[in-house]
């Protein structure tokens, strides 16, 4: 697509013709700047979404309950709210009030109860994760606590006052779990994104960078700008 603004609307058409299928489908729920035009251009059609349930791929350990940038507050403010989904369908890992111990195997069985993710919308790091997965993560993995890169850190630091008030871990579906959605709908905007895309969708399938795991997935919906297509072959 010419720019990120165009490339909300692919997306956002396979959003609506599988909510139109199924009023009660299940979604992956990427945060972050990526998918910020995807939830615009959904929200321009007009749909009822009160029933979609949604899992969203991570979350910061250790923020105050309520903190801003929490992606439970970022999913409620960006997602729940302008699409008018059901704030009690919509789920964050470790949100189910428990211990943190134990959280991820929850959140899989919670996720199965559900039937599974019928889509799932993926954003894509400078380091190649998915999710949080950073590199060196088991390409079975599921959802469990991790440490950010400092990588990560710096680059979501732009959400925070300093990187230093960046967490340090945060708890994310694993590569499995992303493996399991049914269909996978990746999307990269930017120039910075361009040697993740390329390692991801043309290098070899490897721990190395986790996005690489979509090459494993029978059904894969790329949408990328120039930028963040220009070192493809
Ligand atoms: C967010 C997530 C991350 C982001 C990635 C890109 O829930 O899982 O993998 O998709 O860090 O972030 P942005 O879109 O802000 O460039």
């Amino acid at each position: 697509v010419p720019s990120a603004a165009e490339g909300g609307s692919i997306p956002a058409a396979a959003i609506a013709a599988l909510v139109t299928a199924k009023p009660d489908a299940v979604l992956g729920l990427a945060t972050g700047s990526t998918p910020l035009t995807t939830w615009q251009a959904l929200a321009g059609r007009g749909l009822d979404l009160s029933r979609v349930r949604g899992f969203a791929l991570d979350e910061y350990v250790g923020l105050p309950a309520g903190h801003p940038e929490s992606y439970r507050s970022v999913i409620t403010r960006e997602v729940v709210e302008p699409l008018g989904l059901t704030p009690a369908l919509v789920r964050v890992p470790g949100d189910d009030g428990l211990p943190l111990e134990g959280a991820g195997d929850r959140y899989e069985s919670d996720i199965h109860a559900a039937g599974g993710i019928d889509l799932q919308i993926l954003g894509i790091g400078r380091t190649g994760h998915i999710g949080f997965n950073e590199p060196g993560s088991s390409l079975a993995s599921l959802t469990r606590v991790k440490t950010l890169t400092e990588q990560t850190r710096i680059d979501n630091a732009r959400f925070f006052d300093s990187v230093d008030d960046v967490p340090v871990h945060c708890i994310t579906q694993g590569l499995g779990t992303i493996l399991r959605a049914r269909h996978l709908v990746l999307l990269a905007f930017g120039a910075g994104k361009a040697a993740a895309i390329a390692a991801a969708l043309e290098g070899p399938v490897s721990a190395s960078t986790p996005g690489s795991v979509v090459q494993l997935h029978p059904r894969v919906t790329v949408v990328v700008d120039e930028d963040a297509a220009a070192d493809l072959a």
